[in-house]
């Protein structure tokens, strides 16, 4: 499937999605509060030429939606036909994982919902995906050079976005040529201790390519002049395509 297809079938998704949401007020929790379909359009804009047929490359294929919060675009996934891993960890979930279970339940989806500590040596569901996408989650894990080792070696492609800086906050540092990745304090960012490593645009590159990753697209947005890693006004992001060089 081509992503401007993928687009109008997640237009789709989306309101389906508010339907069954609407219909099925939560019971003791809150549904994640956050739009996850907006990462849509961001990959939208990350995707130009041959890359634009991503989905096509993996049809048929096994996709793991980690981080996926409620699920949102790994059931979208697994509603288009392909088997679908749903990862995620109930103490770092919005809601502990009840809803992503709940909304599969509502939507009586086949995808499958795992819980994985990825700040753990964990292992993956399953051997090997077309497609991992791993969205909002790298700044959060305290080991992102295991995760996306052992992620290029279980997946072709991987769509990763996460938060990146181009200046540390004080002393203002200009770091965005520079292959680094800044440590949040606990309270540093957002008040959230899950928070830690804010890579530079080119810390970011040198690790996925480490880990045995080629960048077929990388696209960075926000505040893409004076970004640091804690202020909300100063939050930058970048959306990578890639293509794993090990399998
Ligand atoms: C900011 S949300 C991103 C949600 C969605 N992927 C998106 O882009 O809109 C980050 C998600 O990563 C999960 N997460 C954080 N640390 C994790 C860990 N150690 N293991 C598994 N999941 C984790 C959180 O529970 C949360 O659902």
């Amino acid at each position: 499937m081509n992503f401007d297809d993928f687009k109008v079938k997640a237009g789709q998704w989306r309101k389906r999605l508010t339907e069954v949401k609407t219909k099925n007020p939560p019971d003791g929790f809150t549904w994640y509060g956050y739009d996850i379909l907006a990462n849509v359009d961001h990959v939208d804009g990350l995707l130009s030429g041959d890359s634009r047929d991503l989905l096509a490359r993996v049809a048929g294929e096994r996709i793991a939606d980690i981080g996926c919060a409620d699920g949102d675009l790994g059931l979208l996934f697994a509603d288009l036909g392909h088997e679908v891993d749903l990862i995620d960890w109930p103490s770092t979930n919005w809601n502990g994982m009840r809803g992503v279970r709940r909304l599969t339940g509502l939507l009586e989806s086949p995808a499958t919902v795992h819980e994985v500590d990825l700040d753990s040596q964990f292992a993956l569901p399953s051997d090997r995906y077309g497609l991992v996408v791993l969205l909002g989650i790298l700044y959060h894990l305290k080991n992102p050079y295991f995760v996306l080792d052992k992620l290029a070696s279980h997946t072709r492609y991987c769509l990763l976005s996460t938060r990146i800086a181009r200046y540390t906050k004080a002393p203002k540092t200009d770091i965005s040529e520079l292959p680094v990745a800044y440590l949040l304090t606990p309270d540093e960012c957002n008040n959230d201790a899950t928070n830690f490593w804010i890579f530079s645009a080119a810390g970011l590159r040198r690790i996925v390519e480490r880990c045995g990753f080629r960048i077929v697209a990388m696209r960075q947005l926000g505040d893409v002049k004076a970004s640091n890693p804690a202020d909300a006004e100063h939050d930058e992001r970048a959306f990578l395509m890639l293509e794993s060089t090990r399998i």
